[in-house]
């Protein structure tokens, strides 16, 4: 279609369909929607991003250092780090307990390819790479059993890669 309306002059305003205007709106409250979503996640809901705490050698990280004895260690104040181990097609330790109330600091590495290590109805949820260390600490106030899982597909048995942290009264 023409600019050229029927009499002649040639619109020289800005036409903007109305239908566009509307996308432009949406898109603007989409983002305002993000910036907030977002921060109430970071600030009112403590969710933070796995970092990654260091490197490491994936060849011999199983075999020496804290890796080499994968599980928990408690301290004195009551609060745990829990060294953990992925590799196709389960989590080193898979069973741990601990008593309700606890700091748990996790730190997950992979010796193969990438995994995935997701706390069911918790905050937990990092991906593993090999030759890297995510980090997280989260409190388990409430006592119950969480799994856990690997949420990243790392082969023909990555379903069956699965654990369990027991939170005790
Ligand atoms: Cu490990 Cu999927």
């Amino acid at each position: 279609m023409s600019d050229e309306a029927r009499d002649g002059s040639v619109e020289t305003s800005l036409h903007i369909d109305p239908y566009e205007k509307n996308w432009m709106r949406l898109t603007v409250v989409l983002l305002v929607v993000f910036a907030t979503a977002v921060t109430i996640a970071g600030f009112a809901l403590g969710f933070q991003v796995p970092s990654p705490e260091e490197r490491v050698n994936p060849n011999t990280v199983a075999s020496e250092g804290p890796f080499s004895e994968p599980g928990l260690r408690e301290y004195p104040d009551g609060s745990y780090d829990l060294y953990i181990v992925s590799q196709m097609f389960s989590f080193v330790p898979n069973e741990v307990t601990i008593p309700a109330g606890s700091e748990v600091t996790f730190y997950v590495t992979a010796v193969d390819v990438q995994h995935g290590f997701k706390i069911q109805n918790t905050n937990v949820n990092m991906q593993i790479v090999p030759g890297q260390v995510s980090k997280l600490t989260a409190t388990f106030d409430e006592p119950g059993s969480y799994d856990f899982i690997c949420t990243e597909y790392c082969g023909s048995a990555h379903a069956q890669m699965y654990g369990t942290l027991t939170v005790e009264k």
